[in-house]
């Protein structure tokens, strides 16, 4: 008999999953709780927005392998788009919707794992920027938006916020990785000039 909620114990029960891609970009997190950590490795396809290979790695309990294990079930060949920034809420909304509601200490757990997966797409965005050949720095790697595209939408808009950009782009809305960067360009002296 598992020492897990039968939710979680069935989950544990999955057949191992294969190998992560060679491409994969990979990012982890650890917990300052209980020490233990997760590793998150991610392949996208550029050219069609998609999630092609997702995996996990930890050495955490049975809530964070859990966890991981209904990540990559649910991220695997899904949309950039669908991401909705990798918001905690929405990702912690779904794995109790499907593992059930966590103990008040084994909350973390789940967030140890977004917080893999997160660092993963930040790594990711690192890269693809640094490779960029555009005319200005490459913002948003999930959906392939530029500086100058962004101030311009940023002008058009007259955006004070991010989610005035909602209808003339959807930087930002992937892995939320450029979030950060393009609030600072909404503050920025070249759009308030
Ligand atoms: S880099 Fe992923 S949403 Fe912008």
């Amino acid at each position: 008999m598992s020492v897990y909620p039968k939710k979680i114990a069935n989950k544990l029960s999955r057949k191992t999953a294969d190998p992560v891609s060679d491409e994969a970009v990979c990012g982890r997190a650890a917990s300052f709780i209980c020490g233990c950590f997760a590793e998150a490795c991610i392949a996208v396809d550029g050219d069609a927005q998609v999630i092609e290979n997702i995996r996990f790695a930890t050495n955490g309990c049975g809530f964070m392998l859990a966890s991981s294990f209904v990540l990559e079930e649910m991220l695997a060949g899904s949309e950039l788009a669908a991401l909705k920034g990798l918001s905690d809420q929405h990702l912690v909304a779904e794995l109790e919707s499907e593992l059930g509601e966590f103990p008040d200490v084994r909350k973390q757990c789940a967030l140890v794992a977004i917080e893999a997966l997160r660092t993963a797409f930040g790594r990711l965005r690192k890269a693809r920027a640094a490779e960029f050949a555009g005319d200005s720095p490459l913002v948003c790697s999930c959906f392939g938006v530029s500086e100058d595209d962004l101030l311009a939408a940023i002008k058009t808009t007259q955006a004070s916020r991010f989610g005035d950009l909602e209808t003339v782009t959807r930087a930002g809305r992937g892995c939320g990785a450029c979030r950060m960067l393009i609030e600072e360009l909404i503050d920025s002296p070249k759009i308030q000039a």
